[in-house]
């Protein structure tokens, strides 16, 4: 209570003094900020400088610094490029690859469909000089791709239709369950080259019988695969069934034919695609079950025999019994063999009665080759 209102003029004073440090603080506080947006504004400004003069360089240095990259001129031709025929992929990234299939079924481009020759050979394609007088003058509308045995050296001068079209290939014995792996490689390597709609398995001892247009439309105009199916009640039949299949395979589903198939873009992606029932032809197809005469016809009638002919469109001589169908030599090749066999008898072609059964036909010999060059162009009306 000491000193209370004793000196009321040192009270005020006091007061006085406090106004004064108040003042002080404040100034400094206001010196404080005006300092710290004085920075700001000096920072900022500096930046916008320094932008700006960035800025002034980027636009004024040399343009070969400054390129964008060409992106605007990749287009979906870019994107639907085909690999090199030669690539790394193992069997189960090809056939996975080849699997995709657009769920847009329009094309929003003008397509230009394709016919695959798939060469399935142990060597050289001997008759190539043939194919490639077929071939000549219609580059873009077919694709080839040859699958021959590894062992092959490539010693064989071939023609330059079938050079580098050489797809990575394996091991194939005649019976086996890996020549089925082999028709699935053919197809898959065709399937990357969107273009391809049609499918064709061919051997080296195979011919066309007819010019390329004809085959082609033939082809790109049928509703139907050709992909032979027949139900066998034989011992070389049904007899090759293996019980262990039950249920997944039945006998009643169980069909042979020949392995020479002709099939559409569709058929050809739900046999890459086959995850059920090739496996279980590489567990119990063995031995004297021949895999290449019943996967396909097996296939096909359990899920997809509404699109199929059940015919081959390859001929084949079989009159002369054996486990191999007759060879033709070189005397045997003439007009008239030719002729007969451009004009068979009682096929349905989308629908209507037509001769024109077969397009293709097999087993001609090497030695063939120089009469067959001899008679296309009159027989088969090629380069006409
Ligand atoms: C850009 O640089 C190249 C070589 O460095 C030169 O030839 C060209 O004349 C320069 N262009 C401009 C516009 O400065
Ligand atoms: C960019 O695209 C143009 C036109 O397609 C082409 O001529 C040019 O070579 C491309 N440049 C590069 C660097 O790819
Ligand atoms: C390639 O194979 C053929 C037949 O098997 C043989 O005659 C030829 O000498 C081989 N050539 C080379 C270069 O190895
Ligand atoms: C093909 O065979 C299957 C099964 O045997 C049959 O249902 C189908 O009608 C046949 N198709 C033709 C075109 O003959
Ligand atoms: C193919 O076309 C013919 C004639 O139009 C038709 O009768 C047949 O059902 C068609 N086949 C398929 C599988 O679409
Ligand atoms: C099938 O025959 C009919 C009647 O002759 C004809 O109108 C039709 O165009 C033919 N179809 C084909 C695909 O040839
Ligand atoms: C192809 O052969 C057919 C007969 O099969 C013929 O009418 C046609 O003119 C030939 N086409 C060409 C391009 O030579």
């Amino acid at each position: 209570m000491k000193g209370l209102n004793k000196n009321p003029l040192n009270s005020v004073s006091k007061i006085f003094n406090v106004q004064l440090q108040l003042i002080h603080i404040l100034s400094y506080f206001l010196l404080l900020g005006c300092g710290v947006s004085l920075e700001i504004i000096i920072s900022t400004y500096s930046k916008t400088f320094s932008f700006s003069l960035q800025f002034t360089q980027f636009s004024l240095s040399n343009t070969s610094h400054l390129q964008i990259p060409n992106v605007s001129h990749i287009g979906l031709k870019d994107y639907l490029k085909p690999p090199d025929v030669m690539h790394d992929m193992d069997d189960a990234e090809l056939l996975w690859r080849a699997s995709m299939t657009p769920k847009i079924q329009d094309y929003p481009f003008d397509r230009v469909p394709k016919v695959a020759f798939m060469f399935l050979t142990r060597g050289p394609v001997f008759l190539a000089p043939l194919w490639e007088k077929f071939f000549k003058g219609h580059e873009g509308l077919y694709s080839i791709y040859v699958h021959s045995n590894p062992s092959y050296n490539g010693s064989y001068t071939e023609s330059p239709v079938v050079t580098g079209r050489r797809i990575p290939s394996k091991e194939v014995q005649w019976g086996k369950v890996n020549m089925i792996e082999a028709e699935r490689r053919l197809l898959a390597n065709a399937l990357l080259d969107i273009s391809n709609q049609r499918f064709v398995l061919l051997s080296e001892s195979c011919i066309p019988l007819f010019n390329f247009s004809t085959v082609y439309s033939y082809l790109i105009n049928s509703n139907q695969s050709y992909v032979m199916a027949y139900d066998e009640p034989g011992p070389v039949g049904r007899g090759r069934y293996n019980f262990h299949m039950f249920p997944h395979i039945t006998l009643n589903q169980w069909r042979k034919g020949s392995q020479w198939f002709e099939m559409d873009r569709n058929l050809a992606l739900e046999i890459v695609s086959d995850r059920k029932y090739f496996p279980i032809f590489q567990k119990y197809c063995k031995g004297s079950c021949y895999a290449d005469e019943h996967y396909l016809p097996t296939f096909l009638i359990s899920k997809f025999w509404r699109g199929n002919s059940n015919r081959s469109l390859t001929w084949v001589d079989w009159s002369k019994g054996g486990r191999h169908p007759a060879k033709f030599l070189r005397p045997e090749v003439t007009i008239e063999l030719l002729k007969r066999l451009r004009t068979q008898k009682g096929c349905k072609y989308n629908g209507n009665s037509t001769n024109l059964c077969f397009l293709f036909a097999r087993k001609f010999l090497p030695g063939t080759l120089q009469r067959l060059l001899m008679f296309a162009p009159k027989v088969m009306h090629f380069n006409q």
